[in-house]
């Protein structure tokens, strides 16, 4: 496990969209995991400007999101399907037919969940996942308590993570279930990217890097993966140390 730290947040933001840059240009027909959230747009914003500049294509792309609210249909702009689209898929070359984002609306979110794992194993498995982190240690939408093994579900979200997202519902509560993909699934990827900036994110990173590794705080799952790399600015980052930790 790799720690990074940057001195702002765009700095650390920048750097996760140069490196997923670096990886798309040596792979083309990389399959990205992504998430989204307010820590996601500078990454996002970055990654149009590259491909503005004629840097990077995402012509053969096939990326998988995390994580949608459950009732949202993908044209509510509240939507993480909208939300993806307006903020990276619709300003750049992918092909939106393998966008994938898990469908909030379905009659039948366990039959869904099994397809979307199935979906992600016959695109060869995530190449570079990319994650945020709840201010309870949450990843996609694994709340404390989540089984590490678990696949992609309906998940309950609690009530910091709805306070947390009610300024994307004009300060109204959020749907209060979502379809996540499991910690299981998270872990399956190759390389994992953790991008944490604000001072709402120290304790979950302090706790993800060097409390007990415990469901009660889902991202210290990350420490049993070979490859994730934390990226963190100033206020995020204080009281942990850059380097390198070996997977436990
Ligand atoms: C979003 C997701 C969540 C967010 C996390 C942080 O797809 O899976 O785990 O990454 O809630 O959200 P922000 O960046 O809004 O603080």
């Amino acid at each position: 496990m790799q720690v990074k730290h940057f001195p702002t947040t765009v700095a650390a933001a920048y750097a996760v969209a140069d490196r997923i840059a670096e990886r798309l240009k040596a792979t083309p027909k990389i399959v990205l995991g992504l998430a989204t959230g307010v820590t996601m747009e500078p990454v996002y914003e970055r990654l149009v400007a590259l491909h503005r500049a004629g840097e990077i294509s995402f012509a053969n792309v096939t990326s998988f999101n995390l994580d949608e609210y459950v009732g949202l249909p993908p044209v509510d702009p509240r939507s993480y399907r909208s939300t993806m689209d307006s903020q990276l898929f619709d300003l750049v070359d992918i092909d939106k037919s393998r966008t994938f984002v898990p469908d909030g609306l379905v009659a039948d979110p366990k039959a869904f969940g099994s397809r979307y794992e199935a979906m992600i194993r016959e695109a060869g498995g995530i190449d570079l996942q990319l994650l945020g982190i709840g201010r309870n240690g949450h990843i996609g939408f694994n709340e404390p308590g989540a089984d590490f093994a678990a696949r992609t579900r309906v998940v309950d979200l609690e009530k910091s993570t709805l306070e947390a997202n009610s300024a994307f519902f004009g300060g109204a509560l959020p749907p209060t279930q979502a379809m996540t993909m499991g910690i299981g699934t998270i872990l399956d990827s190759r390389e994992i990217i953790v991008l944490a900036t604000g001072a709402t994110k120290r304790d979950a990173v302090r706790a993800s890097l060097l409390g007990d590794i415990t469901p009660d705080c889902p991202a210290t799952a990350l420490r049993r993966h070979p490859n994730v790399s934390w990226w963190l600015d100033a206020e995020s980052g204080a009281g942990v140390a850059s380097g390198s930790l070996a997977a436990e």
